[in-house]
C-alpha cells in the first residue's frame, strides 16, 4: 500500500463524512421547519460528498497505468504461475481488506442520503384543501388593517389604496388566515365604475375590495396602477381591471379576482356586505391539485 492510496482513502472517507453530516444535517433542517435554503444547502452538501468520493476513487485509487495485453500470450511456466496466484491471492485479500471499510462506509453514506431524501415525502399530503382558499370574510365583518385598526372610510382619498383584513383575524395567532384574507381596498371615481350589474351596490362611494390572492399561482397581488385603474401581481404580470370586477386583461391569470361586496356605516366604517364573490387564490388550492 502506497502513500498516495493511503492519502486517496482518506480522501474519500472525508468526501462521505461530508455527505453523512449534509444528510442528517437536511433531515434536521426538514424536521425543525428551516427555511427552504438551509435545506437546499445542506440537501447540496450531501449530494456533493456522494460526487467527491466517487470522483476521488477513480482518480486517487483506481490503477491508472498502461496494461499492454499480448495477442499470443505464452503460457508461462509452473513456478511463475504459482507465484503469479500466490501475489494475486494476497494482493486481493489486501486490496478487499483495506477497502472494506470505504465502501461499508460508501453505502452507509448513500442509505443515510436516500433516508433523508423521504423526509419531504410528508410535504406530500394532505392536502391543504379547506385550510387555503376558504376565506373568513361574513356579511357585516369590519375592514382592518393589520395592526387591528378599523378602516375608515375619510381616510381613502381617490387614488389611494391600502391592505386590509376581516377584525378579529389578525395578529400573530392568524397568520394562515391574513394570507387568505387579505384584500386590497381600492377608491375610485364613483361615475367610473363599470361593475357587472349584479354588483351595482358592492362599491358604495367609489369603494372596491378585491382579494389580494392572485388567481395564478397565489401571490400577492401588491401593485396598483392608478392611471388604467389596475392590480398586478408581480410574480407574472397578470393585471386585473379595478372597474371591471377585478376580470382579468393580461398575464397567465385565468380567473377574476374575487370581489368583496362593501358598505359603509354613517360614521365611515367600511364594513363587508356579503362573502367573497368566488374561491381565494389559484384554481388547484380548490381542487387540492
Ligand atoms: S402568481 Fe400572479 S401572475 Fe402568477
Amino acid at each position: 500500500v502506497n502513500r498516495a492510496e493511503k492519502r486517496g482513502e482518506v480522501h474519500a472517507a472525508l468526501w462521505l463524512a461530508l455527505s453523512v453530516a449534509g444528510s442528517v444535517a437536511f433531515a434536521a433542517a426538514y424536521v425543525t421547519g428551516a427555511t427552504t435554503q438551509v435545506q437546499g444547502v445542506s440537501l447540496a452538501l450531501a449530494c456533493f460528498g456522494i460526487a467527491g468520493a466517487l470522483v476521488t476513487w477513480s482518480r486517487e485509487l483506481l490503477p491508472h497505468e498502461q496494461v499492454a495485453d499480448e495477442q499470443h500470450p505464452l503460457r508461462a511456466s509452473e513456478a511463475e504461475r504459482a507465484d503469479a496466484v500466490s501475489r494475486l491471492i494476497s494482493g486481493e485479500a489486501e486490496i478487499v481488506g483495506r477497502r472494506t471499510w470505504l465502501v461499508r462506509l460508501g453505502w452507509s453514506a448513500l442509505g443515510i442520503l436516500g433516508v433523508a431524501a423521504l423526509f419531504p415525502v410528508r410535504s406530500l399530503g394532505p392536502s391543504p384543501r379547506g385550510q387555503v382558499g376558504a376565506s373568513n370574510w361574513k356579511s357585516g365583518l369590519r375592514l382592518v388593517r393589520e395592526d387591528g385598526s378599523p378602516v375608515r372610510a375619510e381616510l381613502l382619498d381617490v387614488g389611494s389604496v391600502v391592505t386590509a383584513f376581516p377584525e378579529g383575524r389578525v395578529g400573530p395567532d392568524h397568520v394562515t388566515d391574513m394570507a387568505n384574507d387579505a384584500i386590497m381596498l381600492v377608491r375610485v371615481q364613483e361615475d367610473a365604475l363599470r361593475l357587472p350589474g349584479a354588483r351595482h351596490d358592492w362599491a358604495p362611494r367609489g369603494f372596491l375590495a378585491y382579494s389580494k390572492v392572485c388567481t395564478h399561482a397565489g401571490c400577492p397581488v401588491a401593485l396598483y396602477r392608478e392611471g388604467p385603474q389596475q392590480l398586478m401581481c408581480p410574480c407574472h404580470q397578470s393585471t386585473f381591471d379595478v372597474l371591471d370586477g377585478g376580470s382579468v386583461v393580461f398575464g397567465p391569470a385565468a380567473r377574476a379576482l374575487p370581489q368583496l361586496p362593501l358598505q359603509i356605516d354613517a360614521d365611515g366604517t367600511v364594513r363587508a356586505s356579503g362573502t367573497m364573490s368566488g374561491f381565494v387564490g389559484p384554481d388547484a388550492w380548490e381542487t387540492g391539485a
